[in-house]
């Protein structure tokens, strides 16, 4: 694993979108892996500023989503597939025909997730992954004691991570849905390459448990340290609890 400390959360986000940019240099229809949360903010905002100034095609990248809702309708301005549609394909000029995503309204959702595990596959696997992390070690909607081989799948959120995310629902707790679906920490570490952004003072101790720490479900992002290719980008203040 590598750890990168970079001074602040804009040159995190620079790093990163460096990294995609030379990723779809190689290889145009790269399949792209994406998180929704604040983290990944300035990774978005930097590679969007490539592909206006001309610096970045675009046109034949493929996007891939990390986790989703369930219940929520797509076209919900909530749904990670709108958030994703708003902040990740419009910037960066990606037709909504380049997304995958599974479908959280399914009437079979463990056959969804199924076939979002398969159509992952078929598309040939993401080769860019980037994760953010929660306070708790989370990575996609992988909580705490997840299994390390787990597949995409539905999951209960814990109430703190409701509470977190109600922010984007009026800062109403009720309206947070109460079950997503993830792709499981197994599905994510087929991805090629791991990026995993961290940034503040709030993600050091997750930060530390993830890169100093044993591999251990109570820390689900640990599972980065048995991924031969994994980027851990951290700035000053989340690093400042590693050794
Ligand atoms: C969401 C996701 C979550 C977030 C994590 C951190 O798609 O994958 O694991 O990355 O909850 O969220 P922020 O970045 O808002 O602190």
């Amino acid at each position: 694993m590598e750890v990168v400390i970079v001074p602040d959360a804009e040159a995190g986000g620079e790093l990163i979108a460096e990294a995609m940019a030379q990723l779809l240099g190689r290889r145009p229809d790269a399949l792209l892996g994406v998180a929704t949360g604040s983290t990944p903010l300035p990774v978005y905002q930097a590679l969007a500023a490539r592909v206006r100034s001309g610096a970045v095609d675009t046109s034949r990248a493929r996007i891939a989503q990390l986790d989703e809702y369930v219940g929520l309708p797509a076209e919900h301005p909530e749904s990670y597939r709108s958030v994703l549609r708003r902040e990740v394909l419009e910037p960066l000029g990606v037709p909504m025909a380049a997304f995958m995503g599974p479908d959280g309204t399914a009437e079979d959702i463990p056959g969804a997730c199924e076939a979002y595990d398969r159509a992952l596959a078929e598309a040939g696997g993401v080769d860019l992954q980037l994760l953010g992390i929660g306070t708790d070690g989370h990575i996609g909607f992988n909580e705490p004691c997840s299994s390390l081989a787990s597949r995409t799948r539905i999951k209960t959120l814990t109430e703190q991570t409701r509470i977190d995310n109600a922010r984007f629902f009026d800062g109403d707790i009720d309206q947070v849905p109460q079950h997503v679906i993830t792709q499981g920490i197994g599905t994510i570490l087929e991805a090629r390459h791991l990026v995993l952004l961290a940034t503040g003072e709030g993600k050091a101790e997750a930060v530390a448990a993830t890169v100093e720490g044993p591999i251990a479900a109570v820390c689900p992002a640990s599972a980065l340290q048995l991924h031969p290719h994994a980027t851990v980008v951290v700035d000053e203040a989340a690093a400042s609890e590693l050794k």
